[in-house]
């Protein structure tokens, strides 16, 4: 398999090391999702620093109802997709629902990711818990991203998508989560939907980056879901989305125009077509005139 595996020695393509020197500057880190090679493209010619191959994508590209179904197998499929678009940015898997329970074979499967789909790190869900796994993976040579606040995966343990790190005691518990994870040796951590004030005082206590979502101006860095700031997903966004484009209108119009010009025979034009040289042109014209000749 053939991956377009990142320069050595090349100093701009973002790094480990370079996302976290961006903390030490007080520079702001940007992050989008991308799941297939056309919009990895543009993302990364955008410069922006990190794409997350997020699963997400079970919801905006595949259409299933939450990010539980989807699979190592089909996260791996697009994560190798996105790593033939990117040249600069930091390609990071987000491991799926489930395949990060058993130590051994959650390191395996992160593994997977970097051999196999051409990831830099891997993302997992969850807090305290997750240390021991935090290490196993380091010690297997894989990069770990952090995810707390309202994780997608438990939703049915949230009891929907709700703002996490409300009270006091939710307060303590996230800014433990987040401390033990940076200690643990994640390289950044992402923050979903917590209050901006929680996301700061986290921020200042941890040493790792932290990549917001719904957390509010103070994070070192932000991520966003690409369908999200395109309009791209049918739904209402959350309070959190700024949508940067319609998209949706962009490719309904397209789509429609299409429909009419086909409807209209006015697609294709003759510019449009190919065409014959001019010599086998006329030498099919003869025969046809012989045939009709010879049929009368
Ligand atoms: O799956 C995803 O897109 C994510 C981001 C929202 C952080 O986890």
């Amino acid at each position: 398999m053939s991956l377009a595996a990142p320069r050595f020695g090349d100093q701009s393509k973002v790094t480990i090391t370079s996302i976290q020197e961006k903390k030490q500057q007080g520079t702001a880190i940007t992050c989008l999702t991308a799941y297939d090679y056309a919009t990895a493209r543009l993302v990364d010619q955008a410069a922006i620093d990190m794409i997350l191959v997020g699963d997400s994508l079970a919801m905006v590209v595949l259409g299933y109802e939450n990010t539980l179904p989807i699979t190592v197998e089909e996260m791996l499929h697009h994560t190798r997709a996105v790593r033939r678009a990117v040249r600069r940015a930091l390609v990071i898997a987000d491991m799926p629902y489930a395949s990060y329970v058993d130590e051994k074979q959650a390191v395996k499967n992160a593994a997977r990711f970097l051999k196999d789909g051409g990831a830099e790190a891997v993302k997992i869900e969850g807090g305290q818990k997750r240390v021991p796994l935090v290490h196993s993976m380091l010690d297997a040579e894989v990069p770990v991203m952090g995810h707390i606040g309202l994780t997608p995966q438990s939703v049915h343990l949230m009891g929907g998508y709700r703002v996490q790190g409300k009270t006091l005691n939710a307060i303590e518990r996230l800014v433990k989560d987040a401390v033990a994870l940076d200690r643990a040796g994640v390289f950044a951590l992402v923050l979903e939907g917590i209050p901006r004030e929680v996301a700061k005082i986290i921020t200042e206590e941890v040493e790792c980056p932290t990549i917001g979502i719904g957390a509010g101006p103070n994070c070192d860095g932000q991520v966003l879901v690409f369908h999200d700031i395109l309009n791209l997903t049918g739904q209402q966004p959350a309070k959190f989305v700024r949508q940067y484009a319609d998209a949706a209108a962009l490719i309904s119009g397209a789509v429609s125009n299409f429909k009419a010009d086909v409807e209209a025979r006015l697609f294709p034009s003759d510019a449009e077509s190919y065409h014959l040289p001019r010599e086998t042109q006329a030498a099919l014209e003869t025969l046809r005139a012989r045939k009709l000749a010879a049929l009368r």
